[in-house]
C-alpha cells in the first residue's frame, strides 16, 4: 500500500508552485494537523525544502538531489513503470535483487536502483564497474506478454530508448553497438543487460539492467576500462542531476515500451538502425569458433544482427563480439 508519506510528497508535488492548506492535507490523507507537521519535519531531514507559511499552508521548494524511492517518485511522469521503486545505498547487484523480487511476485514496472554495485554484472559475465553515486544502476522487472524467443527484442528496445534520451535531452550523438552498448565518440558510456525466466512459450519475468557512466570525470574510470568507457560528463563537460536523467529515461522508456506492445518490433528497429555503430561499414565480427570481417547491415525482427561476410552471404548472427 502507498505511504502517507509518498501521498504526501505526491500531492505537495501536484501543487506546483501554490501552497496547499494543513486542512486540504488532513481532508485528502485522513491524518490529524499534527501528524502533518511531524512529516513535514521527516520530510525535511530528507532532504526536502519545504515551506510552512501561516494562513497559506505549505509548499514544496526544492527536492533533495539524494535519490530515494521519494526523490524519484516526485514528479515522474509515468502510468506504471517506477509506481513502485526499491532503493539501495549498496548493493552485489541490482540485477540480483531484481531476480529476488520477482520471484517473489513483484509487478511488472518494478524498479530497482542502486547507489553502487559492489559486484555489478556486465554480459557474457563481465564486471560491471558500479562507483557511488557516479551513475545510474538499475535493473527493471517486466512481465510482457511476448513469446521469449522474442525477449531480445526488449534490449534492443532499452538501447533506443536511452539513446533517444541522451540525444534529446543531453545533446549528444549516441550509436548503438550492437546489441547492448550505447557509444559516444567510440567509447562506452552505457550497457545493457537482460535476464529472463522463462518456460517454453511464456515469459514468467524479465529483467533489464543497465548501467550509465554519468558523472565520472576521466581520472575516475579504472584503468581497465579508461581507453573504452567514458561518461556524460566528461562527453559534456558538465555534471547531471541523476534523478531528473532517471525520471526521463523512465518516462520514455514507458512510452516506447507501450509503443513496441502495441505496433510491434518495426519502429524499434527502425529507430535502432538509425543509430546502429558501424553500419555499413565493415568491422570484424568475433564470434565462438572465429573472427570474421563483415559488413554490418542491420538488424533482424527477432534482434539478431545481420552482417554480410566477405562470401557475400548476408547472416544472423545471435552471439558476437563487434569490433571497436
Ligand atoms: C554490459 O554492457 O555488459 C551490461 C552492463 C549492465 C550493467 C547494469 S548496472 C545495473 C544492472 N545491475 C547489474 O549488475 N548489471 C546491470
Amino acid at each position: 500500500m502507498e505511504s502517507t508519506r509518498s501521498k504526501l510528497i505526491k500531492l505537495l508535488s501536484l501543487q506546483d508552485d501554490n501552497y496547499i492548506s494543513g486542512q486540504e492535507i488532513s481532508d485528502k490523507l485522513k491524518i490529524s494537523r499534527s501528524a502533518i507537521w511531524k512529516h513535514m519535519k521527516e520530510l525535511e531531514k530528507d532532504g526536502y525544502e519545504i515551506e510552512a507559511k501561516r494562513n497559506k499552508g505549505y509548499r514544496i521548494l526544492g527536492s533533495p538531489n539524494k535519490v530515494s524511492e521519494n526523490t524519484i517518485q516526485w514528479g515522474l511522469e509515468t502510468n506504471w513503470l517506477g509506481k513502485k521503486v526499491i532503493h539501495k545505498a549498496s548493493t552485489p547487484s541490482t540485477q540480483i535483487v531484481a531476480h529476488q523480487l520477482a520471484q517473489e511476485g513483484a509487478g511488472h514496472g518494478t524498479v530497482v536502483i542502486a547507489d553502487e554495485q559492489t559486484a555489478g554484472k556486465g554480459r557474457l559475465s563481465r564486471d560491471w564497474y558500479s562507483a557511488k553515486n557516479k551513475g545510474i544502476w538499475m535493473s527493471i522487472i517486466l512481465r510482457p506478454n511476448i513469446l521469449p524467443y522474442l525477449a531480445p527484442q526488449l534490449t534492443l528496445l532499452t538501447a533506443t530508448v536511452l539513446a533517444d534520451v541522451f540525444q534529446k535531452k543531453l545533446q549528444l550523438a549516441p550509436k548503438i553497438k550492437w546489441p547492448n552498448d550505447i557509444i559516444l565518440n567510440d567509447k562506452k558510456v552505457s550497457g545493457i543487460l537482460t535476464e529472463m525466466q522463462a518456460e517454453q512459450d511464456k515469459i514468467n519475468y524479465v529483467i533489464i539492467g543497465f548501467g550509465i557512466n554519468v558523472n565520472h570525470e576521466q581520472k575516475e574510470l579504472p584503468n581497465t576500462i579508461i581507453n573504452r568507457a567514458t561518461s556524460l560528463k566528461i562527453e559534456t563537460g558538465q555534471a547531471w542531476e541523476i534523478i531528473e536523467l532517471i525520471q526521463r529515461i523512465l518516462a520514455t522508456f514507458e512510452e516506447k515500451y507501450e509503443e513496441y506492445m502495441s505496433k510491434g518490433f518495426p519502429i524499434v528497429k527502425q529507430r535502432w538502425e538509425q543509430n546502429g555503430y558501424r553500419i555499413g561499414e565493415k568491422t570484424k565480427i568475433k564470434s565462438f569458433q572465429s573472427v570474421d570481417e563483415a559488413v554490418i547491415m542491420g538488424i533482424a525482427d527477432d534482434g539478431a544482427l545481420l552482417a554480410k561476410y566477405q562470401d557475400g552471404e548476408v547472416k544472423k548472427i545471435y552471439s558476437a563480439e563487434i569490433d571497436w
